[in-house]
């Protein structure tokens, strides 16, 4: 009985000390400092095995290979933005981007982790607490991101030259969002995964 009473005061006690840490302000929320490293591994963990849960059902259109598809996929890449944080062949992100925290990873490795329809949950759902967006809440249909996801499967062979040519025409970020209809291509297909 002694012992109940010990373990329930120690547990009132540890809530009032998180209460005070966390809500007195004491808790750091600054981006610029890394998580300590069993934190930053425990979100990694945690993220990884519920983008491999929530994705596992999803099925990719059938016209998922056609070259038509990743050129869409770059040209909306392009518009959307993605390059800003990302980075594209022969294209710099843009130096905000070093500032955040996590840092956004270079999709060219990401390939290769990561299934088309992972790939595609992440860009459609984005991801809570790093700056990756949801497009879906934006607004960006389903075909649109199948496109991207196609488009960032073939990152690891696209060329800087066949990026410049695809995106050529594409609207600035800041412009509305293309139409749904995918442009006709125009320059040389790329090559099947
Ligand atoms: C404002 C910055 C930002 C923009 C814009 C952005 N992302 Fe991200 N993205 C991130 C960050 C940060 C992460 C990493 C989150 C993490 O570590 O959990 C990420 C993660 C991802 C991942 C998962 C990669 C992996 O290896 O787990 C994919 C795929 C992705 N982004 C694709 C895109 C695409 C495609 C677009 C455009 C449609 C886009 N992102 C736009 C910041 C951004």
């Amino acid at each position: 009985m002694r012992f109940l009473a010990f373990m329930g005061g120690l547990a009132i006690l540890v809530a009032i000390g998180a209460a005070v840490f966390f809500f007195g302000g004491f808790y750091d929320v600054a981006a610029r400092d890394k998580d300590p490293a069993a934190v930053a591994w425990a979100l990694g963990r945690i993220r990884d095995a519920a983008v491999i849960r929530s994705a596992e059902n999803l099925r990719a259109p059938d016209n998922f290979e056609d070259s038509a598809q990743t050129i869409a996929g770059a040209r909306a890449f392009a518009a959307r933005g993605c390059a800003n944080c990302h980075g594209a062949p022969g294209v710099k992100w843009a130096k905000f981007s070093e500032g955040l925290n996590p840092d956004p990873p270079d999709l060219k490795e990401s390939a290769g982790e990561l299934t088309a329809r992972q790939i595609f949950w992440t860009i459609r759902n984005g991801l809570r607490m790093t700056a990756m967006p949801s497009f879906g809440a934006i607004g960006a249909s389903d075909g649109e991101i199948w496109s991207i996801a196609a488009f960032v499967k073939h990152l690891p062979t696209v060329t800087e030259e066949n990026y410049r040519q695809w995106t050529a025409s594409a609207p600035v970020a800041t412009a509305p969002p293309p139409a749904t209809a995918a442009p006709e291509p125009t320059a040389a297909a790329p090559a099947k995964p």
